[in-house]
Parts: structure tokens; C-alpha cells; sequence
């Protein structure tokens, strides 16, 4: 106790030491506007991530944290805490950059988690959203920055952002803690369809957000089943058959495309998924540079498939593992409380401050807490997509695998020689992304 609290006093006062010397830290360097922007951008996300966590622990008591399944409270404040702190410190040291360019931090936004701090499941469901999206800004953020050594800066964050991420994956009903070899990439305006819901009041950061996308399935999402939309750029006057839902994962060259009305979810996939809604069913290329939007509906949504629970993540629920010790989803813990599908979490999130908003708790105890939906595959069959001008419907099946934007490499399993070869492509693939 001694030692955390000496740490947040030091943690409180690290901010404070680089505002007033913010040239030593940052020298005087020359800020494009671009830079600066991306820096806003960045900081706002910070205020939205730290008054999230802020606001969540000081309405969540321990007893409130036990109802949600864990099976120890001080496990899942500690890490929730140690992560509100990182936020805060993010946005203090942004801020403080921000002034060394001889810019004003954007402090004027206003925020609103009401609609998601509603109880421990639906919190935590939203924070693993939220850095999913934390995770996402800054990759695609990092595109856009002009300055190596602000690139170096953004980067340090994202890799912190992405052990947030790991933790709340963990702290999940079934999550693995890392569930893809790769992340998603997202632009300023995808993160702000996200994001968007929980700003209340002006907040003009001069980006526009794509029209925001809720999944409005309730219970439980897995492998088969069929995702229902809304959005306010879908409406009885759209002619949805024409079309379709965009599934990006991490890794994957492309997004899947499947018909808007027959948007099942594919085998295969595990952890987050940002789906997009188009009006044709060309693919979304995995990259924010190249990323056509200009048949964008609306989107994305974020939501999580959680096709293997491990026993990491069960540890923390239920305070032991699976007593069978596989990881193959038939995690065996009791928890008996109501929780949330991250995807209801997503439909939350995007329906907050809606007068639309329909999404509640639900209970889903058997399968989320069970790992039934993932133990049960149920061969979706992914439905062809007729008149595409493309064929791509997810991970290759041919001995080849896509990785981002990058071309088509080997599968490393064919051959040792294949194997060289990815290297290579990988070492060459900074021009491509
Ligand atoms: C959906 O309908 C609205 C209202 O009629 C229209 O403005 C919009 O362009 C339509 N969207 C698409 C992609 O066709
Ligand atoms: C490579 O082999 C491992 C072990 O058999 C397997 O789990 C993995 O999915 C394979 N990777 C690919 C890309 O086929």
C-alpha cells in the first residue's frame, strides 16, 4: 500500500515537471499543423479514456466488482486503476507538448458514460471497446504525423494503450488475452463514429465523424450468428438489400464483405472486429491510407468474438482455471451474475445519449459465462457474395494468408523456404503501409 501510494503521488507529479520545462522535453520544434491536430485528436481520446476510468471508480465499490464475477475486487480495481492513471498521464504530456508547438490543448469537450456505468459488466465491456479503439486511433493516427520524433512520442502510448487492452481482454467473461498477431488501424473519422456517442456538447475538433453504427443483437454474438443493425444513415428508405456488412480484422488483407441482411458472423475469427456498413460489396482494405470511403454507410462498429476463452482470463473470474485445462472453449466457470456481450457493450455505446437506445444488460449467463457459444461452431457457411467484384471472404484457405496491406505472402508452416520469404516480405513492407 505503501509503495502504490508513493507511485501515484509521483505519477501525479511527473505531469506537473514537464509543463514547466516543456522545452527541455520537447526542444522547439517546429509542429505542422498536421502534427498538432493529430496531437488534439490524440489528447481528447486521453480526456475521454481517463474521465471513463475516473468516473467508473468512483461510482464502482469492491462488493459492486464481486456482483460483476470477479472473483477478487482488489485484482480487477488494482488494474483498472493502474490504467485510469496511465490515461491521465497521457493527456497531461500531450497537453504539454501541445503547448511546447505554441498550440492550446482542446479542454472544452464534455463527456457522458452514463448509458455504460450503468454496472461492473457493462463498464468493463465498454473499457475493453474503448482501448480497442484507444489502440486503433493511434495506429492510424500514425500515418498521419509528420515528425518522427512525435511518431516516436504517439508510439510509446499505443504500446501502453495495447497493454490496457490485454488486461481488460483478461479481466472479460471468455476473452484470450491476445487474440490476433495484429491490430486494427483506424482514421480520425472512423474513431470519432466510436467515440462519438460519449461526447456530449460542442467539441469541435474539426474532423468529421462517419455516421455512427450500433449492433443491436442482444444475448450473445459468436461463429453463425446473424448481426442486426441501426444506424441515423440507415433508415425504412434505404434499400438494404443492395447493401453490405464489412467485417476488418486484424491481419487480414481485406474486410470480409457479406450481404447487409444475411450478415453472419464467419468461423475462424477471434477477438475484436470493426465492422463497416457499405452500399456495394467491395472490400475495405486493412489500411487507412488506401481504405476506400467512398461507399461507406456508415461505421464502424466495434465488437468482440470470443472463440477462445483461456484460462488466464478464468483465473481472474473465478479465482481457478478451467478444471479441464483446455483452452478449446469449455471453460466451466459459475458465474452467476448477468453480463454483457461486448457486442451488446458496442451497441451501447453506440445508441448512448439515443432516444433509440434499446440495448440493456441482458442476461447471458450459460453462454458467456460458460464458453457454450464458442464451443458450438455452427458452420455459418459464409453466404456468397453474388455480383462482387471481389471473391476475398476472410482468413485464405489455400496455403497463403494476407497481412494488412501488404501483398500476399506464404504461409510459414509450408516450408522452411517459405518461411525466409515471409521475412523478407516483412522487411520490405514499409512502403506498402
Ligand atoms: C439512404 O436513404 C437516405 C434517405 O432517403 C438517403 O439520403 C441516402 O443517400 C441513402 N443511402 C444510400 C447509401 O443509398
Ligand atoms: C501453422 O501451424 C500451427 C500449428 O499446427 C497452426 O496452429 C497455425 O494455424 C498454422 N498457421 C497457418 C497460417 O496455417
Amino acid at each position: 500500500m505503501h509503495f502504490s501510494t508513493s507511485l501515484i503521488a509521483l505519477v501525479a507529479a511527473f505531469p506537473l515537471l514537464i509543463s514547466a520545462a516543456p522545452a527541455r522535453v520537447y526542444g522547439k520544434r517546429a509542429a505542422s499543423a498536421t502534427d498538432i491536430l493529430v496531437y488534439t485528436f490524440a489528447d481528447v481520446l486521453e480526456q475521454l479514456e481517463a474521465s471513463f476510468y475516473t468516473q467508473a471508480l468512483a461510482k464502482f465499490q469492491a462488493q459492486d466488482f464481486l456482483d460483476a464475477g470477479f472473483a477478487s475486487s482488489t485484482v480487477a480495481i488494482e488494474q483498472f486503476t493502474a490504467i485510469q492513471i496511465d490515461e491521465s498521464t497521457h493527456s497531461s504530456v500531450l497537453q504539454a507538448a501541445l503547448q511546447s508547438f505554441g498550440a492550446t490543448p482542446l479542454t472544452s469537450c464534455q463527456f457522458n458514460f452514463d448509458s455504460v456505468l450503468t454496472d461492473v459488466a457493462t463498464m468493463a465491456a465498454t473499457a475493453r471497446v474503448v482501448e480497442a479503439v484507444g489502440v486503433g486511433a493511434y495506429l492510424g493516427g500514425a500515418t498521419l504525423l509528420d515528425d518522427p520524433l512525435l511518431l516516436d512520442s504517439a508510439a510509446s502510448i499505443l504500446t501502453v494503450e495495447a497493454r490496457h487492452q490485454t488486461i481488460l481482454n483478461l479481466l472479460s467473461p471468455s476473452g484470450s488475452a491476445i487474440p490476433s498477431a495484429f491490430d486494427i488501424a483506424l482514421t480520425p473519422s472512423e474513431v470519432l463514429a466510436l467515440a462519438g456517442p460519449f461526447f456530449s456538447g460542442a467539441c469541435d475538433l474539426g474532423i468529421t465523424a462517419n455516421p455512427g453504427l450500433s449492433i443491436t443483437n442482444t444475448g450473445s454474438v459468436g461463429p453463425g450468428t446473424q448481426l442486426s443493425f441501426s444506424s441515423p444513415a440507415i433508415t425504412s428508405s434505404n434499400d438494404t438489400s443492395t447493401f453490405f456488412c464489412q467485417m476488418l480484422i486484424g491481419g487480414s488483407f481485406a474486410s470480409i464483405p457479406l450481404p447487409f441482411n444475411n450478415c453472419v458472423v464467419p468461423t475462424g475469427i477471434n477477438g475484436p472486429v470493426a465492422i463497416f456498413i457499405t452500399s456495394d460489396g467491395q472490400p475495405l482494405l486493412n489500411n487507412v491510407i488506401d481504405r476506400a470511403t467512398t461507399q461507406l454507410v456508415a461505421g464502424p462498429t466495434m465488437a468482440f468474438i470470443d472463440t477462445q476463452p483461456q484460462a488466464l482470463g478464468q483465473l481472474a473470474r473465478s479465482g481457478s482455471p478451467s478444471s479441464s485445462g483446455s483452452s478449446s472453449g469449455s471453460a466451466s466457470t459459475t458465474i452467476s451474475t448477468a453480463t454483457i456481450s461486448p457486442a451488446e457493450a458496442s451497441a451501447i455505446i453506440s445508441s448512448a445519449g439515443s432516444a433509440t437506445a434499446t440495448a440493456t444488460a441482458s442476461s447471458s449467463t450459460s453462454s458467456s459465462a460458460s464458453g457454450s457459444t464458442n464451443a458450438v461452431v455452427l458452420s455459418p457457411s459464409v453466404p456468397s457474395v453474388a455480383g462482387s467484384p471481389n471473391t476475398y471472404v476472410g482468413p485464405s484457405t489455400d496455403g497463403t494468408m494476407d497481412i494488412l496491406g501488404w501483398s500476399t505472402v506464404p504461409n510459414p508452416n509450408a516450408s522452411s523456404a517459405s518461411a525466409a520469404s515471409v521475412a523478407s516480405s516483412t522487411a520490405s513492407s514499409s512502403s506498402g503501409y
